[in-house]
């Protein structure tokens, strides 16, 4: 039924010995088994190329998932051509069959997929069982349900009809082709970015992560058993400013719907200034870049909720959701007592194959992030800033473990409160109760970015006090709960200021950035 409200899909719990975890270990096994080839895909074309670039597995140097190649920039061209060749049959379809095709994909994903989707989400991108079960299945399934149901809701909505005139708005795709441009980190939002457009009548290039080129690739087979024709979706593995140079001189462009860093997002948004005199359109650009998440603690928190929810937010992924809380802020007086509190649960995580049920942590995505992660725990560990607090171990030797680590900053502006490090690495900064009002005034300019906080206080007053001076200091606030873990449909995520253009995916405004409306008069 269209009309019906999707419910969110339900999490499966993969208890040892239940049917999904037999099931799941298989489909593991036959990933782990061989490499699997990921082709470009171009219209109708299968291009395996030279076949000279690796997916690793990040927790085990010696495994990798899958090879494949990077488009060249004439493959890139010509993908361009074959979402222009497809274009006019599939904007002719009515919404409704274009939603019935999305939402049969979600049904497989939920079904026949549902395992592979996990499985080469957990070795390729070294989630743990919940973890991928949570975006690549449940996520990836909401996005598509709730994205069709909400189009099909905008339809009904027309404009207000007279006497003397019939006023229709219909939806037509932007005026050329999307350029999608996936992050490593949840395998559901490549699944997003490339099929809302697609719904909404647009045709697209699709440029994965290099390190989740698998589970974006399945899912694009999911779209392609479900209907969707060939060169309404283009498979393009490629380097990124290729692939970004490419798109955005193209004069055709449409959109780019990304997700990522910060400094790639202002170098495509610089690339389409540049060439804006060429473009046929104004291309929509659509971002979801980084954040330097946080969590207020008010001396009235419940500090047991404090503390497992800022061990999950830090920890869970190895703190590379782009949520996840990295500065946190508490007050002098309740510090000794939280710090214990987190210590005593992050001292029991175990750490190890994604595929291990029993971990709580895997490893971070690859050697450029380990670097990275480290670089911040060197810094804490040689400057008179910072404590570490406990964690701090980096190692290499297997595969791109760190510890979950926590460090205490003397100063509420140093580089570890301020910059995304987006790695299992927790700052605090223990504020003087006096100064609690002052410190809640000065979290929103801390940082450029704006994606999600959290505030815990068992105190009313204080809560909304808190809620209404960080009215605009993040695209998505949590009262009295972590900062991960929006749900679609429920929590609509998007960060403002530097963190993004805060379109809120999951919501019903999302499928609205895919499509130019054409209003129709007449008059009888
Ligand atoms: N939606 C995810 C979360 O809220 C982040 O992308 O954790």
């Amino acid at each position: 039924d269209f009309m019906k409200k999707p419910t969110n899909e339900p999490i499966l719990e993969y208890k040892k010995g239940s049917k999904e975890r037999t099931a799941l270990e298989e489909a593991i096994k036959k990933y782990s088994s061989k490499e699997t080839v990921v082709p470009l895909r171009i219209g109708k074309e299968k291009i395996n190329g030279k076949l000279d670039k690796r997916q690793p597995m990040p927790f085990d140097h010696k495994r990798t998932l899958a090879k494949f190649s990077y488009a060249t920039k004439d493959q890139i061209k010509s993908a361009i051509e074959a979402t222009k060749a497809a274009r006019e049959d599939w904007e002719k379809k009515p919404l409704k069959e274009r939603a019935d095709i999305i939402l049969h994909a979600a049904d497989l994903c939920a079904t026949k997929y549902r395992m592979a989707l996990n499985a080469t989400t957990m070795l390729g991108q070294a989630k743990n069982i919940i973890q991928a079960e949570i975006d690549a299945a449940c996520e990836l399934i909401d996005f598509l349900r709730f994205n069709a149901f909400f189009a099909l809701q905008h339809e009904k909505y027309q404009p207000i009809s007279t006497k003397i005139s019939t006023n229709k708005m219909i939806f037509r795709g932007l005026e050329g082709f999307v350029a999608a441009i996936a992050p490593f980190n949840f395998t559901a939002i490549g699944g997003n970015l490339a099929s809302a457009p697609a719904l909404m009548g647009n045709t697209v290039l699709w440029k994965p992560s290099d390190t989740a080129v698998l589970s974006n690739y399945i899912i694009f087979e999911i779209l392609e058993e479900a209907g969707i024709p060939p060169g309404v979706l283009n498979f393009l593995p490629s380097d990124g400013p290729v692939f970004g140079d490419t798109v955005t001189a193209d004069s055709s462009l449409g959109a780019i719907n990304f997700t990522g860093s910060v400094p790639t997002f202002k170098y495509l948004w610089r690339k389409v200034a540049e060439n804006l005199d060429n473009y046929e359109s104004f291309p929509r650009l659509v971002g979801e870049c980084g954040g330097k998440n946080f969590h207020f603690v008010h001396k009235s928190a419940d500090l047991d909720t404090v503390a497992a929810g800022t061990i999950r937010s830090a920890y869970e992924y190895q703190g590379q959701k782009c949520s996840a809380v990295s500065r946190m802020y508490v007050p002098e007086s309740v510090w000794p007592k939280l710090r214990e509190k987190i210590e005593s649960i992050r001292k029991n995580i175990k750490m190890g194959d994604a595929t291990d049920g029993s971990v709580f942590m895997s490893s971070v995505i690859d050697k450029k992030a380990f670097d990275r992660v480290k670089g911040y725990v060197e810094m804490a560990k040689n400057s008179s800033d910072f404590e570490v607090v406990a964690g701090g171990k980096c190692d290499d030797s297997k595969g791109y473990f760190v510890e979950p680590t926590i460090v205490q900053s003397k100063r509420p502006d140093s580089k570890l409160m301020t910059e995304e490090i987006f790695g299992p690495v927790l700052t605090v900064y223990s504020y003087p109760d006096k100064d609690t009002e002052k410190t809640l005034n000065s979290v929103k300019d801390a940082t450029p970015y704006g994606l999600t906080g959290a505030v815990f206080s068992n105190d009313k007053e204080f809560l909304y006090k808190a809620r209404d001076t960080l009215k605009d200091a993040v695209g998505n606030l949590y009262l009295n709960d972590k900062s991960t873990g929006s749900i679609v449909g429920q929590q609509p995520f998007g960060g403002s200021r530097m963190s993004g253009t805060n379109d809120k995916a999951g919501s019903p405004y999302y499928v609205l950035k895919w499509t130019s409306p054409q209003t129709i008069k007449e008059t009888s």
